[in-house]
């Protein structure tokens, strides 16, 4: 599998932070040509030295039509692309201001689908789009409708597309509860434990590694028979 990413062109949208960087790391170390993306130039910039000086970093925000639109006018070919860029919004659905709340759903289908629209003539053959579901597609949780909505969404993407553009492989990896910055952004400094009493409740008693994340999204880009397909990466929550 490793062999596959030589010299591919990879962009990982949201590749500045968590599971994205992962991607992007683990491409670069196995040969790719990266380039990754944060909303926030030099962020991008100082991710992409850190992983190495071939790798490109550049602004993107996927809630901007016209500026996902130019980012993509300047690329000719590109062999895999991985959509990580997201967010969650946590509250009742009974609260708050419904468009607002509706923003994180917004990011990953009209975002994801701005990216498809931009590169749909761009993918070299054998390659593919892959989106980031998660668990909460078949465990959501109350205070979590917005997530659930979100993950379905992106995953039921990659099926209604591969019939839709059947050049392009297309498929979504599915987390569990992994050890990122997203959590540190609503758990704080609460997050080491919560995180652990949520891996004592798994199968495999540990919460997943943005790496192990990582690794099914590399492998779903390198088999060129596997299209439509979802990969879930959640400790046996699903299970549960
Ligand atoms: N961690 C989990 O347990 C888990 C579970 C299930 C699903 N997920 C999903 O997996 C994806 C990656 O999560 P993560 O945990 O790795 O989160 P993370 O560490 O917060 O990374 C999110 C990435 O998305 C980028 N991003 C956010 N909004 C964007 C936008 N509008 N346009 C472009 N880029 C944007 C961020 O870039 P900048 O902030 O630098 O712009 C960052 O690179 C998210 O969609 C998340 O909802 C995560």
């Amino acid at each position: 599998m490793t062999g596959h990413f030589k010299d591919k062109k990879i962009v990982v949208v949201g590749g500045s932070s968590g599971i994205g960087l992962a991607v992007a790391k683990m491409a670069y170390d196995w040969g790719a040509d990266v380039t990754l993306t944060s909303r926030e130039e030099s962020r991008a910039v100082t991710v992409a030295a850190s992983i190495g000086a071939s790798v490109k970093g550049l602004s993107l925000d996927i809630d901007d039509g016209e500026a996902v639109a130019t980012f993509f006018g300047a690329f000719t070919a590109i062999d895999h692309i991985y959509i990580a860029a997201g967010s969650t919004k946590l509250g009742n659905v009974t609260e708050g201001d419904l468009l607002e709340n509706l923003q994180a759903f917004n990011t990953r289908l009209v975002g994801g689908l701005r990216v498809v629209r931009a590169c749909a003539q761009k993918i070299n053959a054998n390659g593919s789009i892959t989106f980031t579901g998660g668990v909460s597609t078949d465990r959501p949780i109350a205070g979590a409708w917005v997530s659930g909505l979100g993950t379905a969404s992106a995953e039921q993407l990659a099926r209604v597309l591969v019939m839709e553009l059947p050049h392009i492989r297309f498929n979504a990896v599915a987390p569990g509860y992994t050890d990122t910055p997203m959590w540190d952004a609503i758990m704080g400094e609460n997050k080491t434990n919560v995180l652990a009493s949520i891996a004592e409740t798994l199968p495999v008693k540990k919460i997943a590694t943005p790496e192990e994340v990582a690794s099914a999204v590399l492998f779903l880009m390198s088999n060129n028979s596997i299209t439509g397909e979802v990969i879930h990466v959640d400790g046996g929550l699903r299970l549960m």
